[in-house]
């Protein structure tokens, strides 16, 4: 690895691409309705790949990210947030694994797990779900990025990760890292384009 790849190791932790998938779950959010007055849920936060559009966009205060690596959270606090002059935007980031949500102390508006359910067996997709939903306000929604299971309900073998090639378009990144998103809304999950 050289210098400058090493100095980047929390870009390249998250999956790289680190504007495309930044912008593309920022614009997504607020394609769908996500207000600067709004409270944020970033689940897997990593080192803010997303995190730093959210809390340039929102209130001070109002982006609220947790993740299991105080490694990437680090690196997210003191390098990118840094490098984006948005320390004063006051972002709430904490380091949990058990998607224990409630003790954060809020209720949130809108709540994003992006490239998450995608690296996480069942058990644990199914918690976070049901976690979430303990903290969403009565109209709040949960968008996630998750892989169909082509093999049907019963299969339950890990489903792999698509490759992407030097040849990826920017539509194929929107249908592998958002269009498959789950939407959690009155406790109802949906399938949405
Ligand atoms: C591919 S990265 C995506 C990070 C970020 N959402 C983004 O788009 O850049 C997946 C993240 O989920 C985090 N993660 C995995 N399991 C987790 C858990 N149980 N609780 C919190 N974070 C978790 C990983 O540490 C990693 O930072």
């Amino acid at each position: 690895m050289g210098r400058n790849q090493e100095s980047e190791w929390h870009r390249h932790a998250v999956g790289g691409l680190w504007e495309e998938i930044g912008k593309l779950q920022f614009e997504f959010l607020v394609r769908h309705g996500l207000r600067p007055e709004h409270y944020l849920l970033d689940i897997g936060c990593g080192s803010m790949r997303g995190g730093v559009h959210f809390v340039r966009y929102l209130t001070s205060g109002h982006y609220f990210g947790v993740e299991k690596s105080s490694e990437l959270l680090d690196a997210g606090r003191n390098i990118e947030l840094r490098r984006y002059n948005l320390v004063n935007k006051n972002p709430i980031l904490v380091q949990m694994s058990d998607f224990d949500l409630k003790s954060l102390g809020r209720s949130f508006d809108y709540a994003l797990a992006q490239s998450v359910f995608t690296h996480l067996p069942l058990n644990s997709i199914v918690r976070c779900i049901m976690n979430v939903e303990k903290v969403l306000v009565p109209r709040g929604r949960l968008y996630a990025t998750f892989f169909h299971n082509p093999r049907g309900k019963f299969d339950l073998e890990p489903v792999m990760h698509p490759r992407p090639t030097a040849r990826t378009s920017p539509h194929t990144l929107t249908k592998t890292h958002i269009i498959m998103t789950l939407k959690l809304s009155n406790g109802r999950v949906k399938e949405q384009d």
